[in-house]
């Protein structure tokens, strides 16, 4: 029998194709909102008849901006009946996921399955088809399926994938199995969140992660080739072993530059009863001395959230020998969804091919990705997530002989504002001096001192146009970095945020950039800012200039290092140049111009 299926991901496809249902054709009918109520909705539901004019049309990635179709939309004004079908071989019970920007009711058979009318997608502000799953009753036949959806004052989003029965799901050592589990969270023990490195240095990890139910986790580990397992034992809480959904398992005196392999057990509640293994995952601690290496860079992925997804894959394939990603902040516009904006955009996405690699090869390791704070990471209602998924938002660590600071450089809207709903929460006074307390610690440490490399990762760049910022760094810096005899010499300094990618050498004093004419314009220097800066620093790129987004490789040799700026997804070199001591630029191939101050 000819199945045709939308798929979630290109890579569910396979297990889609043994589904028992078909999905028809999309249909869609424009009228203005008075023009169409929910009876005539749920008529097509019955009958699958839609009013003269409907037209046929197809998703993409599960998505679809009914915008697109139509030309243009007034928010509030109007209102789209959108029809297909399933047919089943027999009656069946379906899961589905959907999703629309702003407000959806969904029907089947002539009932009302969903509605988030009026208040709109509150709960789940994306419009993805992880923003509401439903399980429809199918008779055996054609089944017709309603939606009536009005648009958002941001887009018309309509999204739809169908799931895979629980049988198809992937085996429990699949590393793909997170996915489904984040669209089926009422499955039994299974992963919210799929483990996680978001912290390390060489001697130490930070493996996390998230269960659909409260559990008590414990971790078993070991050097590869080791006969010896060394357990983490389940947190405790005066006394009682705790039961929770989020875990964070901080494996310390690690061997640098080695493989673990560890195994993911949940301890049975029945007394005597042996843990039950969960995952097994693989992971490298860095090295501690050695200059070679290489990490991928990206930042300001504030696209459309099946776009960003493709980008973070598209920039970790650029790189496959990387030590690590780092994201260089603002990973949407804001952290609405934080299940969608930090893991299944950017974490999973990093890791996206790991079940393949594990299945080719259990040795394949997962990447650290470490995520930096940017200014838009401060915004929204779920922004606390953040730390509660990678905690410190300012870190340091050594790879190799290469020491990299990373700085948390806050809103760059002065907190406090009343009337700005965006900070008013924030407090950085306080932050931003027990910053400053720990970064005078860490550049007067032996790691930092004796590095022989120093690089600065901050979502702000040093020549930031926004005045807040430059007082946030100041605040956060002091002498440390700028001026002519800085507490601690750094190497480079690299950035995001200005959404155009960028150079700049203190040795000729010259900025190389996208050829964007407002460049030059949006830095617009203040003259003393500019003379403390005797580092070179790198500026990656972000969606609203001349290109979408950009990555940077950064590869380190003893002798100096290359950065890479690559367009994304296309992976074409962009900027490529490499940086030795106290030397400008030298330019491999570039794109870049020069912008005269
Ligand atoms: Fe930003």
């Amino acid at each position: 029998m000819k199945i045709k299926l939308l798929c979630f991901f290109s890579l569910l496809l396979p297990l889609l194709l043994n589904a028992n249902v078909t999905i028809g054709k999309w249909r869609v009918f424009f009228a203005p909102k008075d023009k169409l109520t929910a009876e005539q909705v749920c008529n097509a539901s019955r009958n699958g008849i839609l009013p003269a004019g409907a037209v046929e049309f197809t998703l993409k990635n599960n998505l679809r901006n009914l915008k697109d179709i139509r030309g243009y939309y007034h928010f509030g004004k109007e209102a789209a009946l959108v029809h297909t079908t399933i047919t089943a071989r027999e009656k069946c019970k379906v899961r589905i996921g959907t999703g629309c920007d702003w407000f959806m009711s969904v029907f089947c058979n002539g009932k009302m399955v969903m509605s988030n009318e009026p208040d709109g997608s509150t709960v789940y502000t994306s419009h993805t088809e992880m923003d509401y799953q439903l399980t429809l009753d199918l008779n055996a036949g054609t089944n017709h399926l309603s939606f009536r959806l009005r648009p958002g004052s941001a887009s018309w989003d309509f999204a739809f994938a169908l799931a895979p029965s629980p049988a198809n799901w992937p085996k429990e050592t699949d590393g793909r199995r997170g996915f489904f589990q984040r669209l089926f969270p009422d499955a039994e023990r299974t992963f919210y969140i799929f483990p996680y490195i978001s912290d390390i240095t060489p001697d130490s990890v930070r493996l996390s992660m998230e269960f659909s139910d409260e559990e008590a986790v414990q971790l078993r580990y070991r050097k590869m080739g080791s006969n010896k397992w060394l357990l983490h034992a389940p947190e405790l809480r005066e006394g009682l072993i705790s039961r929770k959904k989020l875990h964070h398992f901080e494996l310390k005196n690690l061997v640098p530059a080695s493989r673990y392999e560890c195994i993911i057990e949940v301890l049975a509640q029945k007394y005597g009863a042996k843990p039950v293994e969960i995952q097994r995952c693989v992971f490298n601690t860095l090295p501690d001395r050695g200059m070679k290496h290489s990490v991928i860079i990206t930042g300001d992925t504030q696209v459309r959230p099946y776009i960003c997804r493709e980008a973070v894959i598209a920039t970790c394939k650029t790189a496959p020998d990387a030590a690590m990603f780092i994201h260089l902040g603002d990973v949407q516009h804001s952290i609405k969804n934080p299940v969608r904006d930090f893991f299944r955009n950017i974490v999973d996405a990093v890791n996206v091919n790991y079940a393949e690699k594990i299945k080719n090869n259990p040795e394949t390791p997962l990447l650290p990705a470490i995520l930096l704070r940017g200014n838009h990471d401060f915004r929204g209602k779920y922004s606390e997530y953040y730390t509660r998924y990678f905690r410190k938002a300012y870190r340091a660590f050594r790879i190799g002989d290469v020491f990299y600071i990373i700085l948390d450089t806050g809103e760059m809207i002065p907190e406090c504002r009343q009337k700005n709903a965006v900070t008013y929460y924030n407090d950085f006074t306080e932050y931003f001096k027990q910053q400053r307390k720990w970064l005078e610690e860490v550049i007067a440490s032996p790691e930092c001192r004796t590095a022989k490399r120093r690089i600065v990762l901050a979502h702000a760049t040093p020549l930031a146009n926004e005045k807040h910022f430059r007082k946030s760094i100041e605040k956060i810096t002091g002498n440390a970095f700028f001026g002519e005899n800085p507490k601690c010499k750094i190497d480079l300094w690299i950035a995001g945020h200005v959404h155009t990618a960028y150079r700049y050498h203190p040795a000729n004093n010259t900025l190389h950039g996208l050829n964007v004419p407002w460049l030059r314009h949006l830095l617009n220097p203040e003259k003393q800012f500019l003379k403390g800066i005797n580092f070179p620093f790198y500026v990656n790129d972000g969606p609203g200039g001349e290109i979408t987004l950009s990555s940077l490789e950064l590869k380190h040799d003893p002798d100096g290092m290359e950065i890479i700026c690559r367009d994304i997804p296309s992976g074409k070199v962009l900027d490529h140049v490499r940086l030795e001591d106290n030397k400008p630029f030298i330019v491999k191939k570039s794109v870049f111009v020069e912008h005269k101050w």
